[in-house]
């Protein structure tokens, strides 16, 4: 699968709920995982396979089990306590940034049958996996939550990405 790239506008689009659990949904999370391992990252949200729709796989433990899968996800509950960690994102090739966000978060989502499940107060790179992969659903990207001063470091990078994203289109 193509992992599409910082300027694409589904990346920026909010997410629709899955309603089918069905052969071709376990199809598109197998196909989402297998991308994920093969890129190297931590997460996946459908959105960055240009298809809007409220789903992630995470794999904060870099490979000893098959990938998380979050099926219409909310995230109930976080922590006050903040740190700073930093992120990249598949769709943003090159750049890490510190983005500062509750350490902890608990989860309820549906697994790939549609059944419910809660993960309670998840810490760590699960955490933080889980908060960075839920803002994908809304459209949100993590250089949208770093400091201004940040975001000014990159903004020439971003705007470079963005305009090769609308030259691919026009090719
Ligand atoms: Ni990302």
């Amino acid at each position: 699968m193509d992992v599409i790239v910082y300027g694409h506008p589904t990346l920026r689009k909010k997410a629709v709920p899955v309603e089918a659990f069905d052969a071709e949904l376990q199809a598109f999370v197998e196909e989402m995982s297998v991308t994920m391992v093969e890129k190297d990252g931590v997460g996946l949200a459908a959105p960055q396979v240009d298809r809007a729709v409220r789903l992630f796989v995470i794999d904060a433990t870099q490979g000893e089990r098959p990938p998380l899968v979050f099926i219409n996800p909310e995230l109930t509950w976080f922590s006050d306590e903040k740190e700073d960690y930093e992120e990249g994102c598949l769709s943003i090739p090159e750049i890490r940034l510190n983005v500062n966000r509750p350490v902890q978060v608990t989860v309820k989502a549906l697994d790939i049958n549609g059944k419910p499940f809660t993960v309670e107060k998840a810490q760590g790179l699960l955490a933080r996996a889980i908060q960075h992969e839920y803002d994908h659903l809304e459209g949100i990207m993590f250089v949208d939550r770093v400091s201004p001063v940040q975001r000014q470091l990159v903004n020439g990078k971003l705007k470079r990405m963005a305009k090769g994203q609308k030259n691919k289109k026009a090719a």
